[in-house]
């Protein structure tokens, strides 16, 4: 596809100063084609803009505008037919794109470059282009949440333990579980949305830094992007690109979200948890032990984090030493954040598959909810609301029965009820009702507590907005 013949981007750009063209490996470090070319479509959309604007302010000469429009809806679809030669010798997107431009139309397409500069055009493009990847990856963060939500309520009332420091802490229900997950994306859709509001301005018209002395109308092609406004410095619009970090950013804690998301369906789906199983289409097997099912996809969901975070990292560091306004240096801004939405995307859909696909055994849940002193907490809080006791001094008979439970490899419900008079004599064997992994989980009513019916409530309303958002 690439032809890397020396043709002239020096004699379309900078011809009048330079008589060689680059050798190669100039041209090797300094094109931009082999990635940037991501960015046709904004690329054709934002020349489109500037020529109307042009047309629009009597800079250019309508019938120019119109031999440049038709020119770029030729290369639009040329492209789109995989019919377009991208050619290294011409370093980025955009250069490629005027110079085929100039072989369709002649001499209008010479002019369209009047008032801008690829500085402003690049930035330009890559916010059209983050933008894009924002509402897309807004819908998938959507689709997961309804997929969590869905198996939320279908299991509003399922056991299981709740860990604290992966230790037995006390019963929750799944449900519950999968709804803080569902907060956590909720938070995650809102970032990228804020990142959206502050990316969606127009810095078209600040050409190479400094802005133009021809009569430009930068509201025009703010407009026909669809950005709120234009930026409101031209050194600003060319040299920033908080819009791409704000972006990673975002991108990067959703990403750690979904790491732990997955590591917790690797940890569900071990032997020793079985808590969940997934099918065929999201594990494979192994090539030597035949009973293996490994939880793949889990896996590389929280590997791929580390690409993300490694994106923002790079453009972190690529951006921090640059004085004003533009520097070549940022051209490395492209494929990091092309990096980081292929994993991102790849992610958020393999964490719905597993969601949709997994069987959850409720038997293995609830049996480890049921050991480990679980009920330990309902317990205490017995001790207090009945006997009145402060909670510290109930915390302190709790501890004492739940070591004479493990000295006599018991659960705490299945002490008797001698036993534990023997610590604490006020004892009634009422207090066997709070031990069940049930009753704890039905007595956890506190607002955004793990109740049954506090989950199925909060499940339906997640249900309920997503449809309607
Ligand atoms: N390929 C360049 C980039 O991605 C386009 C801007 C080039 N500007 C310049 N002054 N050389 O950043």
């Amino acid at each position: 596809m690439n032809d890397k013949s020396n043709s002239p981007a020096s004699a379309l750009q900078w011809g009048g100063r330079f008589a060689a063209g680059p050798d190669a490996i100039m041209q090797a470090i300094n094109a931009s084609i082999g990635f940037d070319r991501k960015l046709w479509r904004q690329d054709i959309a934002a020349s489109r803009a500037h020529a109307a604007m042009l047309k629009a302010t009597g800079i250019l000469d309508p019938a120019d505008v119109q031999s440049i429009d038709d020119g770029l809806a030729q290369i639009a679809a040329e492209i789109e037919a995989g019919k377009f030669t991208f050619k290294e010798s011409l370093e980025d997107i955009h250069t490629n794109i005027e110079a085929r431009l100039t072989e369709i139309v002649g001499e209008p397409a010479r002019k369209l470059h009047t008032a801008r500069s690829r500085n402003d055009q690049v930035a330009t493009d890559f916010r059209l282009f983050v933008r894009d990847a924002i509402d897309a990856i807004e819908l998938q963060i959507k689709d997961l949440m309804l997929a969590l939500a869905s198996r939320a309520a279908q299991h509003a009332a399922t056991v299981m333990p709740g860990f604290t420091h992966l230790q037995t802490a006390q019963p929750v229900t799944l449900g519950h579980h999968l709804l803080a997950y569902v907060e956590m994306l909720s938070r995650d859709a809102g970032r990228l949305r804020d990142a959206k509001t502050r990316l969606n301005e127009c810095p078209l018209g600040a050409a190479a830094l400094a802005g133009t002395s021809f009569p430009i109308d930068r509201n025009f092609t703010a407009k026909a992007l669809g950005f709120d406004r234009p930026t409101a410095n031209s050194l600003d619009s060319v040299s920033d690109r908080d819009f791409a970090l704000e972006f990673l950013a975002a991108l990067s804690i959703l990403a750690m979200h979904l790491s732990r998301f997955a590591e917790e369906i690797i940890i569900w789906c071990s032997a020793p948890f079985r808590f969940i199983a997934l099918s065929d289409a999201f594990t494979t097997g192994s090539s030597i032990m035949p009973q293996k099912r490994n939880p793949d996809a889990a896996e590389l969901a929280r590997a791929k984090t580390g690409r993300i975070f490694g994106a923002l990292i790079a453009l972190l560091t690529v951006m921090k030493g640059l004085p004003m306004a533009y520097a070549k240096d940022m051209q490395e801004d492209k494929e990091p954040v092309f990096d980081a939405i292929g994993a991102i995307t790849l992610c958020l859909s393999a964490t719905a598959g597993m969601v949709r696909d997994m069987t959850v055994n409720t038997q293995n849940m609830r049996a480890l909810a049921a050991s480990g002193f679980a009920t330990a907490t309902d317990l205490a809080d017995w001790l207090v609301r009945i006997l009145q006791m402060p909670f510290r001094d109930a915390h302190h008979v709790t501890g004492r029965l739940v070591a004479l439970a493990e000295a006599q490899n018991l659960d705490l419900a299945q002490l008797s009820l001698t036993d534990m008079r023997s610590i604490e004599p006020r004892i009634t064997d009422e207090i066997f009702d709070v031990l069940t992994v049930d009753a704890s989980v039905t007595s956890r009513t506190s607002y955004g507590g793990t109740a049954p019916g506090n989950v199925a409530a909060a499940a339906a309303k997640w249900l309920d907005t997503l449809a309607n958002p």
